[in-house]
């Protein structure tokens, strides 16, 4: 098991570049003496640049909110790992829910996407969960399995140092609602389970996510089974992300 924790900031489409060094000016002033905690910033691509310059010197790591899967050519909008490599980039989140509803992303595309990510030794933040519909359904597992199944195929998981698996229920996702430790503990346990039958484990991190706040980051942090956090709403209050960082 990864002896850490993660807390990570997804500013999704957020935050113009004079905010963003606003935002990390202050975050680098405050004392990071957690050091139990791996600290990692997902900025919109336009702030990568700027944001990873602030952070170069700091214990945070700085990540992406989406990549494509092929080095270079004719993929208009697209980013590659080349171009994310060279602002120091190493995080990538994969198959966030709202990509996966929004844009269309389907769990082949996710497959290629990670796949690309663990050969570029990019480290892939893979999200997964249900919606409200599926859980009323009954289908969380079964929608879950499928997500992971697919996104990873016949990648061997064990070439990246780490991957981190994020359950986000749909349901929770900037609603205010969060899933309970019970809720929580039951999908970690099935996700972790997964992957021991699949023969990996110590590589294997499983973070929540879904309307994490300063005000409950501390009970949901106790859970042995929660290996960190990602972010969206409360990271972009620099205190509140940084109220969480110290409650893991
Ligand atoms: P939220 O978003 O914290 O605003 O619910 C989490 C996420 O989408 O990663």
């Amino acid at each position: 098991m990864i002896n850490k924790r993660f807390c990570i900031a997804n500013w999704k489409m957020n935050y113009s570049i004079i905010d963003s060094k606003e935002y990390i000016m202050i975050w680098n002033k405050l004392e990071k003496l957690n050091t139990n905690v791996k600290t990692i910033i997902c900025p919109p691509f336009t702030g990568l640049n700027v944001v990873g310059d602030l952070l170069k010197d700091s214990s945070t790591e700085l990540g992406a909110q989406n990549i494509f899967y092929k080095n270079k050519g004719a993929y208009t909008g697209e980013i590659s790992s080349i171009m994310l490599k060279e602002l120091e980039c190493k995080w990538i989140i994969i198959g966030h829910s709202e990509r996966r509803m929004i844009i269309g992303e389907t769990n082949e595309v996710i497959h290629d996407k990670l796949s690309h990510v663990i050969n570029e030794g990019l480290f892939p933040i893979l999200c997964v969960g249900e919606t409200l519909e599926d859980r009323e359904n009954g289908k969380t597992e079964i929608i879950i399995k499928e997500q992971l199944e697919i996104a990873i195929g016949d990648i061997d998981l064990n070439a990246s140092k780490y991957i981190l698996i994020a359950y986000e229920p749909v349901w929770a996702i900037g609603t205010g609602l969060h899933a309970d430790n019970e809720i929580i503990n039951k999908i970690h346990l099935f996700i972790r389970n997964y992957f021991i039958e699949k023969g990996y484990n110590s590589n294997i991190s499983i973070i929540y996510g879904g309307s994490v706040t300063d005000k409950n980051a501390f009970s949901l942090s106790n859970n042995p089974n929660i290996d960190g956090f990602l972010i969206g709403g409360a990271s972009l209050d620099v205190n509140k992300f940084y109220s969480i960082y110290t409650n893991l």
